[in-house]
């Protein structure tokens, strides 16, 4: 399907691998020119060789911190420098931790809710003028199933998953009479770093292996298997287009309709 995107331009946050960088894969496939954000400079500099030499579009790679209001400011303006506008955003970076309420500590939570809820507002609230002032543009933010299924092992991210749902909604209802289409899509388990790093944290403090953590994982799932990280990419790239002008101010679950309870018990 051609989702129409060639010559639009998109900044994806968090896309040195994992979701984010299947996002900035699938729009660049589409046509899309990408600039890309991680902390670490040299996979994401890998990264943005490898999608530009795969799709022949402009990959932008953008060193920086998306918990640090002064990195994600200059991650967009040299954005805008360099392509001259930003039809698409895409936030992905972040990182909660796993853990059971008596063992998360102070930095933990500020860590997680700095980064996947704060993070998330810092790049909205950059890119947003710069769409009001062109007459649009789509933004979706990657948040995940725990915003509204809660779960006590995921409340760290369950909670900034949660205020990320309701900022959304927020700005849907004021940036879209702008032509700002806002929606966000909301994984369960998906098959990154991340999620392995979950896996084994969640193994530990269940004192099983990590290979009974799948299993529970896979049996709270009724397709009994975790998502591709390009299942998501695509609903992502989906909702970027124009072919989604209807669909706005979403909550859309990309989970296989995955069960909480049964993980955790
Ligand atoms: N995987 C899942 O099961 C799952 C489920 C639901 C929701 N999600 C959400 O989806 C998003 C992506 O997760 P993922 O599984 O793709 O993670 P991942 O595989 O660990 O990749 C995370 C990416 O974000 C970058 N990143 C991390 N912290 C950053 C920061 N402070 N500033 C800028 N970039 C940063 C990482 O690069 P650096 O480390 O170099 O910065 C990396 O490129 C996250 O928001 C996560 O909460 C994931």
């Amino acid at each position: 399907m051609d989702l129409s995107l060639r010559g639009r331009t998109a900044l994806v946050t968090g896309a040195s691998k994992g979701i984010g960088r299947a996002v900035a894969e699938a729009l660049a496939h589409e046509g899309v020119d990408v600039a890309i954000t991680a902390r670490s400079a040299d996979p994401l500099a890998r990264a943005a060789a490898e999608i530009e030499a795969a799709t022949g579009q402009r990959i932008l790679p953008q060193a920086g911190d998306m918990g640090v209001a002064a990195d994600v400011e200059r991650c967009v303006r040299d954005t805008l420098a360099r392509f001259g506008k930003i039809d698409i955003l895409v936030t992905c970076a972040g990182s909660s931790p796993g853990g059971l309420l008596e063992d998360l500590t102070e930095d933990q939570w500020s860590q997680s809710l700095n980064l996947k809820f704060l993070g998330y507002v810092r790049t909205v609230r950059a890119v947003v003028p710069h769409m009001v002032g062109a007459g649009g543009g789509s933004i979706v933010l990657v948040v995940g199933n725990d915003g509204l299924k809660p779960s006590f092992w995921e409340m760290t991210a369950g909670a900034a998953n949660a205020a990320d749902l309701n900022f959304a909604s927020s700005i849907a209802d004021q940036y879209g009479p702008k032509g700002i289409r806002v929606n966000t899509v909301n994984p369960g388990p998906v098959d990154t770093d991340r999620w392995d790093t979950l896996e084994k944290a969640f193994a530990r403090d269940m004192g099983v292996d990590q290979s009974e953590a799948r299993r529970r994982t896979e049996a709270s799932i009724p397709f009994g298997r975790i998502t591709h990280p390009k299942e998501v990419a695509a609903l992502v790239a989906f909702l970027a287009s124009d072919l989604a002008a209807s669909v706005h101010g979403a909550h859309i679950p990309i989970d296989g309709a995955q069960r909480k309870a049964l993980m955790e018990r």
